[in-house]
């Protein structure tokens, strides 16, 4: 059964401050976006529509020359959730028998494919959405009361999402069309889909699934891939 991912590029990259488009940006020469396709593939997914700015169309086929599977671009959207929904539009027309999507962020480009795995095995069992998860390693506070008051938050309670998120296709269209329509503010997919009374199903991440977000996730992630050089 073929599975396709929607890869979404089509931020602007503010965090991580100047130079290339973020997706574009290089760690050992090769494209954020790039090592995230292969990252996908690695772990079972067979087709990808990245998601990004038309115009960088041929900065894009240059980045995804040596790509393992095959992927087509869409342009994005203001939002991530409406780039996500331009690549749903686009996974109906590449692969019209879909039943299940994966939606990753290129900004994730080390994550492992026992995490992918996981994913598509959770949907294989019938999940309608499944989410990769870790601690939290930090000890969290929640400002509260008045001002100045805060109170600790008991993390062993909370976990931080990653991506790639799972989701049966339908559910995932249906749970778009419902939060655009009600205007519902949702920060992931997930979100979506628990708002129309879908399950989310919570398999184990990997801190080497972190999001390049500013100039230091850069540092980390480049020292990720020297250890798997090896
Ligand atoms: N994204 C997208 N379309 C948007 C906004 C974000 O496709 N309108 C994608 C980004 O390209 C990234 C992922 O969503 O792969 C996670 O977003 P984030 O880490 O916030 O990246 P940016 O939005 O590019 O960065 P910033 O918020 O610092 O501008
Ligand atoms: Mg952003």
């Amino acid at each position: 059964e073929p599975v396709v991912a929607v890869v979404v590029a089509a931020g602007s990259g503010v965090r991580l401050g100047a130079g290339a488009p973020k997706a574009l940006r290089e760690i050992g020469g090769r494209a954020l976006v790039a090592h995230a396709v292969n990252a996908l593939a690695a772990g079972g997914v067979t087709r990808v529509v990245v998601v990004s700015r038309l115009e960088l169309a041929d900065d894009f086929d240059r980045a995804l020359a040596d790509a393992t599977i095959p992927w087509t671009l869409v342009g994005g959207g203001a939002e991530r959730q409406d780039s996500v929904a331009n690549g749903l539009a686009e996974v109906a027309r590449v692969e019209p028998g879909a039943r299940h999507v994966l939606v990753h962020d290129a900004a994730r480009p080390f994550v492992p494919a026992t995490v992918v795995a996981a994913v598509v095995d959770a949907l294989r069992a019938g999940a309608p959405a499944v989410i990769p998860v870790t601690p939290v390693v930090d000890t969290i506070r929640a400002l509260s009361g008045g001002p100045g008051a805060s109170a600790v938050v008991d993390r062993s309670v909370l976990r931080a999402v990653q991506t790639p998120q799972g989701f049966d296709l339908a559910t995932l269209v249906r749970a778009h069309q419902h939060v655009r329509s009600e205007g519902l503010a949702v920060t992931d997919d997930a979100m979506a889909c628990e708002a129309i009374g879908a399950a989310v199903t919570l398999v184990e991440g990997s801190r080497d699934a972190l999001k390049v977000t500013d100039p230091f996730d850069l540092e980390i992630a480049e020292a990720v891939w020297q250890r798997r050089r090896h």
